[in-house]
C-alpha cells in the first residue's frame, strides 16, 4: 500500500491491492466491508465470536478468507485475533473495527452487568484491538485503522445510554490515537452511520411505526443500505486518504443536520 497519488488513472486507483485487512464483525457492515475490500484486491481476515456467522460469510467471499473467532471484548481475546490475523496475512495494513451490541432502555432501569456488557463489547474490544494493531502498525510506519461509531456518539437520543457512551468514547479515543501515531504513518478514523438495517437494528426496525419515525428524521427521507458505508470505508483505507486522520465520518443521509 503505497502513499503516493498518481496522476493517471490507474485501475488499482485505490492503492489496496495485496494489502491485509482485518475486520473485526462479520455482520452486516462488517461483511459488506469484507466484500468491497475483497473486490478491491485486499486480502482478508475476519474475526467474530459468533463462528457459524463466520462459516456463511466466507463461504461467500470465497476460500481466501481467513477466519478467526474470538471474543474480542477481553484483550486476550482481541490479542490472540490480532496475532492470528498478521500470521495470516503477514502485517496488517488496514483494520476495519464493525463489532457493536445495543440494548434500548431508560437510563434508570440499566443494571450494572447491562452497561459494562455494551461497553467491553463496543468500548473496550475498539482499545484493545487498535493498541495491538496499532503497535505493529507503528513499527511498520505504515497503517489505516477504521472504527465504526455511530451518529448515537453525537446526538443524545432517548433509550441509548451505554450504547450513546461508547460511541462517544471512540471517537475520543481515535482522536488521541490518531494524535500519537500520525508521525508513525498511522491514520486513525471513524465513520458514524445513521441507521442502517442489519441484524443490529432489524428486530427495533420491525415493531410498531419505528421504521417510519427513523426515517422521517433523515433529510434524504430513507434509511442507509450497508453499501453505502463501503466506498467511505475504502476510501479512509486508500492512499487518497493519507492526510485524513482523527475525523469523524458522518454517512447519515444528514441525520445530524438536524
Ligand atoms: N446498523 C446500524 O444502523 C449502525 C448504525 C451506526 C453504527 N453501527 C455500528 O456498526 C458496527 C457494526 O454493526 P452492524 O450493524 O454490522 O451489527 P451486526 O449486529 O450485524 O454485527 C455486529 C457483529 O459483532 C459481533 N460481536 C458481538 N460481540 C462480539 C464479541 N464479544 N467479540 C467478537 N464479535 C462480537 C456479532 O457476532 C456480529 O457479527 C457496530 O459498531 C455498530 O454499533 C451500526
Amino acid at each position: 500500500m503505497g502513499d503516493e497519488v498518481g496522476l493517471e488513472f490507474d485501475p488499482d486507483w485505490l492503492g489496496l491491492a495485496g494489502s491485509g485487512v482485518l475486520i473485526a464483525g462479520a455482520g452486516g457492515i462488517g461483511s459488506a466491508c469484507a466484500k468491497a475490500f475483497m473486490g478491491a484486491g485486499a486480502r482478508i481476515a475476519l474475526v467474530d465470536l459468533d463462528r457459524e456467522r463466520l462459516e456463511s460469510v466466507s463461504k461467500e467471499l470465497g476460500p481466501d478468507t481467513q477466519t478467526i473467532t474470538a471474543d474480542l471484548s477481553t484483550g486476550s481475546g482481541a490479542r490472540h485475533a490480532v496475532a492470528l490475523a498478521e500470521k495470516a496475512l503477514g502485517g496488517i495494513d488496514v483494520l476495519v473495527h464493525a463489532v457493536g451490541i445495543n440494548l434500548r432502555k431508560p437510563v434508570i432501569d440499566f443494571t450494572d452487568g447491562e452497561w459494562r456488557k455494551i461497553q467491553s463489547i463496543n468500548f473496550d474490544s475498539a482499545f484493545y484491538l487498535a493498541q495491538a494493531a496499532g503497535k505493529s502498525m507503528v513499527d511498520r510506519r505504515r497503517g489505516r485503522i477504521i472504527m465504526l461509531s455511530s451518529v448515537s456518539g453525537l446526538l443524545a437520543h432517548a433509550d441509548h445510554a451505554p450504547y450513546a457512551a461508547s460511541k462517544g468514547g471512540i471517537n475520543q479515543m481515535m482522536r488521541v490515537m490518531a494524535r500519537e501515531w500520525a508521525c508513525y504513518g498511522v491514520t486513525v478514523n471513524a465513520i458514524a452511520p445513521g441507521y442502517i438495517e442489519t441484524d443490529l437494528t432489524q428486530e427495533y426496525l420491525s415493531r410498531d411505526d419505528n421504521r417510519l419515525k427513523l426515517e422521517k428524521m433523515v433529510p434524504v427521507g430513507r434509511l442507509g443500505t450497508t453499501i453505502e458505508l463501503t466506498g467511505p470505508a475504502l476510501f479512509l483505507a486508500s492512499r487518497h486518504a493519507s492526510f485524513i486522520t482523527g475525523h469523524v465520518l458522518y454517512v447519515d443521509g444528514g441525520r445530524t443536520l438536524v
